[in-house]
């Protein structure tokens, strides 16, 4: 829970620089959120889950009921209201709750989705029986997951030196079979499994899997 509130404080310091910083990775951004939108209908309720300013809640809320987006720091949320009210989407809100105690009730939603964060998740086996358990039989879970230990071996000594100085949070290095195993650990089945960072040493892996029905 002290790395959780750790956390919190460290995203709460640069989500407003966050908020105005460029997609790095414009067209792998673009590929998910058209495949995320191809998986959605217009009568899902969703939660995104580490949403950070709400921009791909903001997105995909037009091609669906109801979307939650949550995310530990309390200024990432604040902006995503912001933006929510400029544009006046009626179908997103915004709340703030660490991943492992993600809103809503048992059974209440047909995806939950998880963009850029389970690498940062300390406790992920409580996170995904957590979200496991928030599905609807048949409910999907979408993910993308930068697969650090795939990428530049110096990231390995740079992120534990950086989070020592308070410039990183927690960051969890794993592959792309690993974080499969730890999904499909959770009782999903993976329906796809895709490479959605363009760069070549862009290792993210976007997965699709499904509560069994
Ligand atoms: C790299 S940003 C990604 C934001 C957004 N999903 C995206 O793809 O642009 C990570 C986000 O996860 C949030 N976060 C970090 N740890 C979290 C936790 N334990 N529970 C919930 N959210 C968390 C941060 O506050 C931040 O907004």
């Amino acid at each position: 829970m002290l790395r959780t509130i750790d956390d919190a404080r460290f995203w709460d310091g640069i989500a407003r620089k966050y908020a105005t910083s460029r997609i790095k990775d414009m067209p792998g951004y673009q590929r998910s959120i058209e495949r995320t939108r191809k998986l959605l209908s217009n009568s899902d309720t969703v939660l995104e889950i580490g949403c950070g300013t709400g921009t791909t809640a903001l997105k995909l809320a037009p091609f669906v009921r109801r979307i939650v987006g949550s995310d530990v720091s309390t200024e990432m949320v604040a902006i995503a209201r912001e933006k929510a009210l400029a544009l006046g989407c009626q179908q997103a809100e915004f709340t703030v709750a660490a991943a492992e105690s993600s809103p809503g009730s048992d059974g209440s939603y047909d995806a939950v989705l998880a963009f850029n964060l389970l690498h940062l998740i300390s406790d992920r086996p409580s996170t995904l029986a957590r979200i496991h358990r928030l599905l609807k039989p048949g409910g999907l879970f979408v993910s993308k997951t930068p697969c650090l230990s795939e990428m530049n071996p110096l990231i390995r000594v740079a992120v534990p030196l950086m989070r020592f100085v308070g410039k990183a949070p927690f960051v969890s290095l794993f592959a792309a079979p690993a974080l499969e195993a730890e999904i499909a650990g959770a009782g999903f089945t993976i329906d796809e499994r895709e490479r959605h960072g363009t760069g070549p040493k862009d290792a993210r892996i976007f997965i699709v899997a499904r509560k069994p029905g």
